[in-house]
């Protein structure tokens, strides 16, 4: 089976907005987050597209779903997420194998919340890279050259920019395998995980890689905030 992970358990303290996280803000006529859902429900391969968000935003997610996306209202799951992003991905595979059972070629398609603007081709190109290759990242090559520094004041090293890309999501796995690489992990090792594809890349695990954009922006800020609703009108003619 196929199944879709929006992770939405947090609470944007870097936007600084005191009444809601940031993927319920508005972004033209609807909220981030809707944005976000209705590319994964237009994408048909899901059997169920789950949404971690903050236990305190349940029963407010709810309400967006019945009334957004009331027809596809049976396709999705909320659930309560984890400390950090990673416990919300948990979460939601512990409550695919309660609900479903675990199988081993089930497969997840993790993504930010706040990336509304991801394409029906990266999520379908996802999809197709996890059944074949077990774990999947979307990137975008550095356009920028990338310096390295280890004081914050002085260039350590400028690595070879054709090599460099930008991590960005969905990152999507077979379940059975981040399930195995990430119980085999010591505490101090989960402490370094920066994200999903670190589990598999501290134990060597290959992950394929899908071409993102530097469309499919993160909102973290309000300045990205501002430049998502510039985007807005542009990229409606785009999937
Ligand atoms: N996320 C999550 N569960 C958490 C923390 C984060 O599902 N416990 C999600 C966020 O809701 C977001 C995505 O992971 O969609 C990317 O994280 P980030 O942009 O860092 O979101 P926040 O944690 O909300 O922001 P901040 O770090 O500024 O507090």
């Amino acid at each position: 089976m196929i199944f879709g992970a929006i992770l939405a358990g947090g609470v944007g303290s870097r936007m600084n907005i005191p009444d809601m996280p940031k993927q319920f803000l508005p972004l033209g006529d609807k909220p981030i987050i809707v944005h976000t859902l209705e590319k994964f429900l237009t994408c048909g391969r899901f059997d169920c597209v789950y949404i971690g968000v903050h236990a305190d935003w349940v029963t407010y997610m709810n309400d967006l779903v019945k009334k957004y996306t009331p027809s596809s209202a049976d396709r999705v799951r909320i659930v309560a997420g984890g400390a950090d992003r990673n416990g919300t991905i948990l979460n939601i595979i512990n409550d695919i194998e309660s609900n479903y059972g675990e199988d081993e070629k089930n497969i997840i398609v993790t993504h930010d919340s706040v990336r509304p603007f991801v394409t029906i081709r990266m999520i379908e190109e996802n999809i197709d890279a996890a059944l074949e290759f077990g774990a999947v990242d979307t990137v975008c090559a550095a356009v920028d050259t990338i310096v390295s520094s280890e004081d914050g004041k002085v260039i350590s090293e400028i690595p070879d920019r054709s090599k460099m890309y930008q991590g960005q999501t969905p990152q999507s796995f077979r379940i059975s395998v981040l399930k195995d690489l990430y119980n085999s992990l010591s505490d101090d090792e989960k402490k370094t995980l920066t994200d999903a594809c670190k589990i598999c890349v501290v134990r060597d695990f290959p992950v394929h890689l899908v071409e993102g954009s530097i469309t499919n922006l993160k909102i973290t800020t309000t300045g990205d905030y501002k430049i998502a609703q510039a985007m807005l009108g542009c990229l409606k003619a785009e999937d």
